[in-house]
């Protein structure tokens, strides 16, 4: 799937698209992964998404590499933002339980910069953000197991 975006506004309506339409996987947490160059939509992304579970309040943990959020929802019971921006070193990743926190499928787990680490899980939906003009951005996905229905 390639869609293009018009403004922020846009592209937090994809993202809450696609949190609408996620279900819990067996055994293990849903994680989306957001590459793409700086300021092309990631955080923008996950904002949009995390409003859809009522989150208002996302910042940018790029200087914490980890943000928790509680959910009141009946299939997620968390959602981690995770930025691999400053992340140089595997050890990093075991300070912030990552194994752990990937084997919930109650946990909903964005990750920013996913190129940077070492040991990506495979099954993970992938969204690439494209600038292609000041307030147009190209992201391209495909399928997730557990998406209900195929988005369009
Ligand atoms: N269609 C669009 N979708 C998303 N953001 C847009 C769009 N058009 C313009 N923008 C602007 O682009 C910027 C995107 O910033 P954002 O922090 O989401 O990027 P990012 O990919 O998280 O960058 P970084 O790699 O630095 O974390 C914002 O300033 C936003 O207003
Ligand atoms: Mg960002």
């Amino acid at each position: 799937m390639k869609i293009k975006t018009q403004k922020e506004k846009e592209t937090k309506k994809l993202a809450k698209k696609i949190a609408k339409s996620l279900t819990p996987q067996e055994e293990k947490a849903t994680v989306l992964a957001l590459s793409g160059e700086l300021g092309s939509g990631k955080t923008t992304f996950t904002k949009g998404f995390a409003e859809e579970f009522g989150i208002k309040e996302i910042t940018s943990p790029t200087f914490v590499i980890m943000k928790k959020y509680q959910l009141k929802n009946k299939e997620f019971n968390r959602l981690y933002h995770i930025d691999c921006y400053r992340i140089e070193e595997k050890t990093d990743l075991k300070e912030i339980k990552f194994e752990e926190i990937l084997k919930s499928p109650r946990n909903l787990i964005l990750i920013e910069w996913p190129e940077r680490l070492i040991n990506l899980p495979e099954g993970n939906l992938m969204l690439n953000f494209e600038v292609v003009g000041e307030n147009e951005r190209v992201i391209k996905t495909h399928d997730l197991p557990g998406l209900k229905k195929q988005l369009n």
